[in-house]
């Protein structure tokens, strides 16, 4: 997605014998879209299909979403911080709401988890909002600290590692996921003005104990929203080295540059991501609108094909009076909304915010799911009462 990495020991052509300490390894072509969309090439020891079980994996088919019915039509608010900790990273996911093209949910693991997970139904975004992991995967391993995006490719088998747990926003992208490709230039080099650069992505490094050390392992794989747990005798991740454009990177809040102007920006002045059906944009600290007529705050707005998902990382949130760290806004398709009352005004003036935010708009509407109930806020709908004088 964000260009070709190469890593450990890989022959000079594809598609030709690969010795290794006299072993012929086996070709692995890890590919997206058929075999003309991008793809990386990985060398293994042990061929992939070695498993010797596969199993119905029971402890992870309670994330399934069960939908709230007859909702009246309205803005809402969740707090993410009453979610309390629970199972691993893939027995402890909360679907808060989905539609035809994405899960958006929550994840607060209480601990790590031995096994593997690859999501064949999605492309993974994660954002990490609380904590410091380490991630391991087919291709290498990440580390990652709060305000990390992370972007796991669509059926690649990965863990994470912590210390302590972290609070993880997650969206699983059925249809897709990259970077917009208005960023890119016709050599797929990302353009002067993107605001981010090659430079700008973690990328994964060579896991030493996972690829060279032999020992059993279990992926848990998802597909059409059913879990199967695979058991293979010998190590899958045992290889030579890897080369190609698929694999895992990570993006933090603060690597990515944004766009300031004379008067207020729309929100789509600050897309970081897009899928097929939906767009994330990062709100950052930055220098406001620079005209002394200017008014810093959004204006109102009907987004009238968009559901909108906004969760508030940290700072002031100037513009809405009831929310905080961990909130996450929704606004459905059609519902005006935009600063609180009072904010709009008080905005005048102002030279700086310090907010960061990152949003999901839905072209299709979404569902909300029984786990949103528990973290919604009844009283939000009263915080938007004006006060006409
Ligand atoms: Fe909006």
């Amino acid at each position: 997605m964000i260009g070709y990495l190469r890593a450990g020991d890989i022959p000079s052509k594809r598609h030709i014998a690969h010795y290794v300490g006299g072993q012929l390894l086996n070709e692995y072509c890890f590919t997206r879209e058929g075999f003309d969309q991008p793809f990386s090439t990985l060398y293994l020891f042990n061929p992939p299909t070695g498993e010797t079980s596969a199993e119905i994996y029971s402890e992870a088919c309670g994330s399934k979403p069960a939908k709230r019915d007859n909702l009246p039509l309205r803005r809402r608010h969740f707090k993410s911080g009453l979610l309390l900790p629970s199972g691993d990273f893939i027995t402890g996911r909360k679907i808060l709401t989905f539609n035809e093209d994405l899960n958006y949910g929550l994840c607060h693991p209480l601990k790590s988890g031995e096994a593997f997970f690859a999501n064949n139904d999605a492309d993974e975004l994660f954002f990490l909002f609380k904590g410091a992991m380490e991630m391991q995967s087919l291709f290498g391993k990440l580390s990652l600290t709060a305000g990390d995006y992370l972007i796991v490719p669509r059926s690649c088998p990965y863990r994470f590692n912590f210390a302590s747990p972290p609070q993880l926003l997650f969206v699983e992208a059925r249809n897709g996921l990259q970077v917009p490709p208005a960023f890119l230039n016709g050599a797929g080099q990302f353009k002067m003005d993107a605001p981010y650069s090659e430079r700008s992505f973690k990328t994964p490094e060579w896991d030493g104990p996972l690829f060279e050390k032999e020992s059993p392992t279990a992926i848990v794989r998802k597909r059409q929203g059913s879990f199967t747990k695979t058991l293979y005798k010998n190590n899958y991740f045992r290889m030579s080295g890897w080369d190609g454009n698929v694999y895992p990177c990570a993006l933090n809040l603060k690597d990515i540059l944004p766009k300031t102007g004379r008067t207020h920006l729309p929100p789509s002045s600050h897309l970081t991501f897009i899928g097929k059906g939906f767009a994330v944009m990062s709100f950052l600290p930055r220098l406001l609108d620079y005209d002394k007529e200017a008014v810093p705050c959004p204006f109102y707005h009907s987004s009238v094909n968009c559901d909108e998902l906004l969760f508030y990382v940290s700072g002031q949130f100037t513009s809405r009076k009831t929310v905080g760290q961990g909130s996450i806004s929704f606004h459905p398709s059609g519902i005006p909304h935009g600063p609180h009352p009072g904010a709009y005004k008080g905005s005048i003036g102002l030279k700086e915010t310090r907010e960061e935010a990152v949003m999901v708009d839905t072209f299709a509407p979404l569902t909300l799911t029984e786990e949103s109930a528990v973290l919604e806020d009844p009283d939000y709908p009263n915080s938007w009462k004006e006060e006409v004088p």
